[in-house]
């Protein structure tokens, strides 16, 4: 019988992931694993957190036993791709900002990319970039800080509306820029989670674009026994998640269980200057 299909992120980002994977396959199970010990993946030094991303990969996948890896977090695949699908056998599915459907959308030829500071400079980034919206001027905003507000989302706060708007400010500056930017990519997973209060801080409606759906298809691609009810609704995180619970609930997750890593890695580790 088909395993699961294991979704990973740094938290709660894959869960907007999770929304579109359900809605394109019911009848599926999924397994959810998420690196709060480590999370703001965004900030983090590249060499250490590729070890880290594939340890965790690695414990999650060995717990679920996933027919395929779906790697929710735009941070962690414009980084490790390429590794975990090098040491795993499973099929991975990575997350990569959607600059060629936003470039598809976009009118005025401007397209604002939100994401985290490691996604924003990534070589991975550029590269799309460079293949799929040459003639588009992008503007990047690096917004952490919008990473803390989603995560709260989960535990039922409101996000904070003065971090939201000191956050998205440069994106109004380039919607007010003489040739104005109409769309923009939501780079990080936990962006989708935070729409209407975007939708709603926006000085003028814009296109937003995510990669939910796309990698829901790409799943599709990859493996052909997605129809599973075995192991559903599991879900593990690297520290303690009491908080988690009820939102993890909403999107059919059982309550987490930590995750037994099979080495000891250390978790406080270097953040980047
Ligand atoms: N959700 C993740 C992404 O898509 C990153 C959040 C973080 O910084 O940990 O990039």
């Amino acid at each position: 019988m088909a395993g699961p299909i294991l979704i990973f992120d740094s938290g709660i980002g894959g869960l907007s992931v999770a929304r579109a994977l359900r809605e394109h396959y019911p009848h599926a199970a999924f397994c959810y694993a998420c690196d709060n010990a480590w999370l703001p993946y965004g900030v983090r030094e590249d060499r250490t957190l590729t070890a880290r991303i594939v340890r965790v990969c690695r414990a999650a996948v060995s717990a679920c036993q996933p027919s395929v890896l779906v790697v929710a977090c735009n941070t962690a695949s414009t980084l490790a791709l390429e590794q975990l699908r090098a040491e795993l056998t499973i099929p991975v599915v990575g997350t990569v900002p959607a600059i060629k459907p936003a470039a598809a959308a976009s009118q005025s030829r401007h397209i604002g990319l939100l994401a985290t500071t490691a996604t924003v400079r990534r070589p991975y980034t550029q590269q799309l970039i460079d293949n799929f919206a040459r003639d588009c001027r992008i503007t990047r905003v690096a917004a952490d800080a919008l990473v803390i507000e989603a995560e709260a989302l989960i535990s039922g706060a409101k996000p904070n509306a003065k971090r939201l708007s000191t956050a998205l400010a440069p994106l109004w500056q380039a919607a007010h820029a003489n040739v104005a930017l109409d769309t923009v990519v939501l780079g990080c997973t936990h962006f989708p989670l935070l729409k209407p209060w975007l939708e709603a801080d926006a000085p003028v409606p814009l296109t937003w674009v995510d990669s939910g759906d796309a990698i829901a298809r790409r799943v599709g691609q990859v493996t052909d026994t997605l129809v599973s009810n075995r192991h559903d609704g599991r879900c593990f995180t690297t520290a303690p998640a009491a908080l988690l619970q009820t939102g993890l609930a909403a999107y059919g997750f059982f309550a987490p269980r930590c995750l037994s890593l099979d080495d000891v890695f250390p978790d406080n580790l270097p953040l980047e200057n």
